[in-house]
């Protein structure tokens, strides 16, 4: 008999990391994982890149722990851009994605009981980290406009205490909404009236169909902690990640990370500030991306509407999500298995559920396929519902 930690045993497998075995099966069109469309994915580009940077003995060398300096001077002046104010380089630190970035904040923020405010349904991978770190969670609700800030500050005004609030604020996931803008000017406020940290979770920002990223939360406050990623704007494979904020939370991050795993890795640090300096390219590759994953999130909400009439579907401006509601009295969980013996995967609302056991809701990756087979896909879904 092992014994483990407490702080272990408080961590709830994610159902989504779970899933992605069954649906990797080649019979399976998968709309469950949060997987950008491999076909996507710029390999080529990233092959010259490599090629580029492997042409430099440090490529395949040790680096500084807080990232590479040519990585974070570009990363800064893109965030410097999206924030509207300048932010310094040594306000970035480059992780191994920003799931490290999530999990080395928790651990230099919170301790053990410590309030953290959520959305729900909220992002499995930081309700993980949350748990890992011991804290309380305290969920709040999502509307068409995203995270309800109203809610919150009421909830504050009666004596919530909360040391950080996480918000993935464009392009939710799951939910796929968007925190409208006099709420991110509003959060901002409350953080900096009741002293807690936001953490603005923005892997999905870039990947506004319309082009128009939204004015980040951190533009609005210095009580932001900004995470971004190259995951769904590059490659996932390349694992990084970054995190902004105030000058004391990228020290207490940067030492962490020096127990955590020293630095990420040299050479895809190299790959990702060869694609982001070329911008030509970059913006182009941008543009290519989100042109097909807008039309994917057409075709996707089109086949709902024809196939699933009985099913509201989200309507996407962006991201890679569409949360599904199904008629009172189904249960998603007890529909997957169906759907897996019908050739298609999605994700239950309740692997996302905080508070509500949310059991007519599903999330559905609609960027992950190519055009053709997410028509196919919908169609799997309704013959399973039917069967
Ligand atoms: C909201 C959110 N944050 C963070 C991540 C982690 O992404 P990565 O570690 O690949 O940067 C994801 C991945 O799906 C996500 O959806």
């Amino acid at each position: 008999m092992i014994t483990l930690s407490t702080r272990w045993e408080s961590v709830r497998g994610s159902a989504i990391r779970d899933l992605l075995t069954l649906t990797a099966r080649p019979d399976v069109l998968s709309l469950a994982g949060g997987l950008p469309g491999t076909d996507l994915l710029p390999r080529e580009r990233i092959a010259e890149a490599a090629a580029v940077a492997l042409a430099e003995p440090t490529s395949v060398q040790y680096g500084e722990t807080a990232g590479l300096a040519g990585l974070r001077d570009v990363l800064a002046a893109h965030e410097s851009q999206r924030c509207g104010r300048p932010i310094p380089s040594d306000r970035v630190v480059v992780t191994s994605g920003s799931q490290q970035a999530l999990d080395l904040l928790a651990r230099v923020l919170l301790d053990p009981g410590d309030v953290v405010v959520v959305e729900d349904p909220a992002y499995v991978g930081a309700l993980q980290v949350f748990q890992a770190a011991g804290a309380a969670l305290h969920p709040l609700p999502l509307d068409g406009d995203g995270m309800r800030v109203d809610v919150l500050a009421e909830r504050l005004a009666v004596g919530l205490r909360p040391r950080l609030v996480h918000t993935v604020s464009s392009f939710h996931n799951p939910r796929g909404v968007t925190m409208a803008a006099p709420r991110r000017r509003e959060l901002a406020a409350l953080a900096d009236r009741y002293g807690f940290l936001v953490v603005e979770d923005d892997p999905y920002g870039l990947l506004a169909f319309d082009g128009a990223p939204a004015v980040p939360v951190a533009a609005y406050g210095d009580r932001v902690v900004r995470l971004g990623s190259a995951s769904k704007i590059l490659a996932p494979a390349l694992r990084v990640g970054w995190l902004t904020g105030p000058a004391q939370v990228c020290a207490a991050v940067e030492r962490l990370k020096q127990c955590a795993d020293l630095c990420t890795s040299s050479l895809t640090q190299s790959i990702t500030t060869e694609l982001l300096c070329d911008t030509a390219w970059f913006d182009a590759h941008l543009h290519r991306v989100r042109a097909a994953t807008a039309a994917r999130a057409r075709t996707f909400t089109s086949a709902v509407a024809e196939l699933l009439p009985q099913v509201t579907c989200s309507t996407p401006t962006g991201g890679m999500f569409c949360w599904l509601d199904f008629p009172e009295g189904t249960d998603t969980t007890a529909l997957l298995p169906r759907a897996l013996e019908h050739g298609v995967g999605f994700v239950p609302g309740s692997a996302f559920a905080v508070d509500a056991p949310l059991p007519t809701a599903a999330r559905c990756c609609f960027a992950s396929l190519p055009d053709a087979d997410v028509r196919e896909a919908v169609q799997r879904l309704a013959d399973a519902v039917v069967a």
